[in-house]
């Protein structure tokens, strides 16, 4: 049997941060200003900790500039709102991004609820889900249209194939459905939930896994040359005493010998969410200054 293409998802997030590099100083040069992203992180959370470090330097990497705010566990949830209002009246700020998730004392929603949608590069405030699922332009949650990215490019037109989205999180699953959806494709949202989800998981095209249980989807569920991404990140014991490596939702080895092609864990949908956070933000510059976007490239 064939192996399956592997989806290269680092180098198409390095070609991505290019193009928006490139547009990043074409708008500085238009707009006199650079285009800028705010990150808030509240608690010590070591993995979010990771990504902000991360968000940051590749946000000064693409010739923005990069805004982080690091508040204490404790925060009290009016002083975390009178932040985002700061930086929704601050100009430099194109767009802002609360990491999630918050200490269990935060609401997420109603801190999300303020970001001012033309600053929600996340796209997760209602005004941005509500254009998503109305077919309207506006900003798309990072880690969907980043895998929306990587199957166009892979297979083009999906118009009439049949999707499932295995998750319904509002970071993932609910958006990845729209914008598939959007795409003219059968779409069904699988979830802990679903009956025979085997059976499910066979008729589909494409199998987008987001539910965060390791090697989870199985060989065996796959039609012969489905394109599978996997958006799972899980940290598991490794071999070695005391170590940990990263794996999916999918089981990689084995869904490898069944699928047309697949996203590795690491190097698949990982790298694309802070590519697709700069395009977003460069996309909200340009609309914030009033300046077009040359191009589609991005
Ligand atoms: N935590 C993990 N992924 C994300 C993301 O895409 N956005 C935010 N705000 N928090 C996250």
């Amino acid at each position: 049997m064939s192996q399956a293409a592997v989806i290269d998802g680092k180098a198409f997030a390095a070609g991505l941060r290019g193009r928006v590099a490139v547009a990043a100083a074409a708008f500085e040069a238009k707009a006199g200003r650079k285009a800028g992203l705010a990150v808030v992180l509240v608690g010590e959370d070591p993995a979010s900790q990771v990504y902000v470090r991360n968000k940051g330097k590749q946000t000064i990497e693409a010739g923005m500039a990069s805004f982080e705010h690091k508040l204490p566990a404790d925060t009290a949830q009016a002083d975390l709102i009178a932040l985002v209002e700061r930086l929704n009246a601050d100009p430099a700020v194109d767009g802002i991004l609360v990491q999630l998730p918050l200490p269990g004392h935060l609401d997420e929603q109603a801190v999300v609820e303020r970001i001012s949608p033309n600053k929600d590069v996340d796209g997760l405030t209602p005004t941005s889900t509500g254009r998503l699922a109305l077919g309207l332009p506006g900003l798309v949650p990072c880690t969907p249209l980043g895998c929306l990215m990587l199957l166009k490019d892979r297979l083009g037109d999906l118009s009439g194939l049949d999707a499932v989205v295995i998750g319904r999180s509002i970071l993932v699953g609910k958006p990845m459905a729209q914008l598939l959806l959007a795409e003219s494709c059968t779409v069904t949202i699988a979830h802990s939930r679903t009956k025979n989800l085997p059976d499910v998981v066979r008729r589909a095209d494409i199998v987008v896994a987001a539910v965060g249980r390791p090697e989870m989807v199985k060989a065996d569920w796959l039609k012969p040359g489905a394109t599978v991404i996997d958006v799972g990140i899980n940290r598991v014991p490794a071999a070695e005493a005391g170590k940990t490596r990263l794996i999916g939702d999918v089981d990689y080895a084995g869904a490898s010998a069944v699928a047309g092609a697949i996203t590795p864990v690491p190097g698949g949908v990982g790298p694309m969410t802070i590519a697709v956070l700069l395009r977003n933000t460069l996309v909200a510059a340009h609309r914030n200054a009033g300046v077009a976007l040359e191009g589609d490239a991005l």
